[in-house]
C-alpha cells in the first residue's frame, strides 16, 4: 500500500548492493512512496552489485561515492541536488564493514589496521556524510537523516566482533550531530537498531543462522524484516515524525525487551 508519504521529497540512498540489501528494499519503498533519489554504493561494490537494476526500477541515477572519502562525498552531495533539482529531504546510510568479521579474526586477536578500516567504513562515514550535507547547506529544513545500526552496540552478540564496538560509535555519533542539525537546521538525525536479517552483510556474520531464529524465538512480534525496516524508514523520513531526533530506535519485534519467551524457556525444558 501506498499514501504518497514522500510526494516531492529527495534524497541519497547508500548501500544498495543486491535485492536482499535493506537499502534496496528502502529505495524500492521510498519509490512507491513518492520520493526520488540518486543511488550510490562503492566503486567496487558498484561493479559487483547489481545497482543498475534497480536504478532503473526507481528512475534514479547511481553515483559511485566511497563513503569514506570527503571528495568523494563532496562530489555525490553536489550532483544530486544539480540532478535532483534542489536541497535534500532525506539521507538513508545503509553501510557496514568489518574485515576482522570478514577474515574470521576473533574479537581478541585484532589486526587492528582492519578494525580501523571497519571503524572508518562502518562509523566515521556517518560523521564525514552528516559534515558534508552540514557544510553544503545541503539539506532542507525538517529534512532525516537515519543510519542502520545493531544492538550489539548495547548488548554483547561475542561472533559480532569489532562491529559492537563500530555501531556504539555510529549512535553516538547520530547523537552528536544530531544536536548540531537540529539545532541549526532544524534536521533531525536517528538511528534505526534493526533485527539480524539475511543480507550479505548479516549472513557474513559467524553464527548468523543461529541468532536469526534465536532473535525470532524472543521477539513477541518476530523479528523486522527488511521490508518492516523500509517501512518504517519511510516514516522516519516522512513528515509524520519531525520532532523525532537524536534517537536509537529499537525495530526488532520486541527483542531488546525481552528477558526471555516462552518459546526459549520450553526449548530449554525439554
Ligand atoms: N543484516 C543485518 O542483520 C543487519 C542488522 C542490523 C543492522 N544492519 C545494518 O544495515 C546496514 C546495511 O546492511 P545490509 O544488511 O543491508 O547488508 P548489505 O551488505 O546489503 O549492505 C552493506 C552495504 O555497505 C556498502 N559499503 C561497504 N563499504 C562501503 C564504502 N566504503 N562506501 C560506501 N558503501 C560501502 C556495501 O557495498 C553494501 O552495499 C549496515 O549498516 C548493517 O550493519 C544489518
Amino acid at each position: 500500500m501506498s499514501y504518497n508519504l514522500l510526494k516531492g521529497k529527495r534524497g541519497i540512498i547508500f548501500g544498495a548492493l543486491d535485492p536482499n540489501s535493506i537499502a534496496w528494499i528502502t529505495a524500492e519503498r521510498v519509490h512507491e512512496e513518492g520520493g526520488t533519489f540518486v543511488l550510490s554504493n562503492a566503486p567496487i561494490a558498484m561493479r559487483m552489485g547489481q545497482i543498475d537494476e534497480l536504478a532503473k526500477k526507481t528512475g534514479s541515477q547511481v553515483i559511485a561515492a566511497d563513503a569514506t572519502s570527503e571528495e568523494d562525498l563532496e562530489n555525490l552531495v553536489k550532483q544530486s541536488m544539480e540532478i535532483l533539482g534542489g536541497k535534500l529531504d532525506f539521507v538513508l546510510h545503509s553501510i557496514g564493514m568489518s574485515i576482522n568479521v570478514r577474515k574470521g579474526r576473533a574479537y581478541t586477536d585484532q589486526k587492528y589496521d582492519w578494525t580501523q578500516k571497519g571503524t572508518d567504513v562502518s562509523a566515521m562515514s556517518f560523521h564525514k556524510v552528516m559534515q558534508t550535507l552540514y557544510k553544503h547547506d545541503a539539506m532542507n529544513e525538517w529534512g532525516s537523516i537515519v543510519a542502520l545500526t545493531y544492538m550489539a552496540a548495547q548488548r554483547v552478540f561475542p561472533d559480532y566482533n569489532d562491529m559492537a564496538d563500530n555501531k556504539a560509535y555510529l549512535e553516538s555519533i547520530a547523537r552528536s550531530f544530531g544536536y548540531f542539525f537540529g539545532r541549526d537546521k532544524n534536521v533531525r538525525v536517528n538511528t534505526i537498531s534493526q533485527s539480524p536479517t539475511p543480507t550479505t552483510a548479516g549472513k557474513g556474520v559467524k553464527g548468523f543462522d543461529g541468532f536469526i531464529s534465536y532473535a525470532e524465538k524472543m521477539s513477541p512480534l518476530g523479528n523486522a524484516t527488511a521490508a518492516d525496516c523500509a517501512d518504517y524508514t519511510v516514516s522516519l523520513f516522512s513528515d509524520l515524525t519531525r520532532k523525532v531526533t537524536m534517537q536509537n530506535l529499537f525495530h526488532d519485534g520486541g527483542f531488546s525487551n525481552t528477558g526471555v519467551s516462552q518459546e526459549v524457556i520450553e526449548y530449554f525444558s525439554k
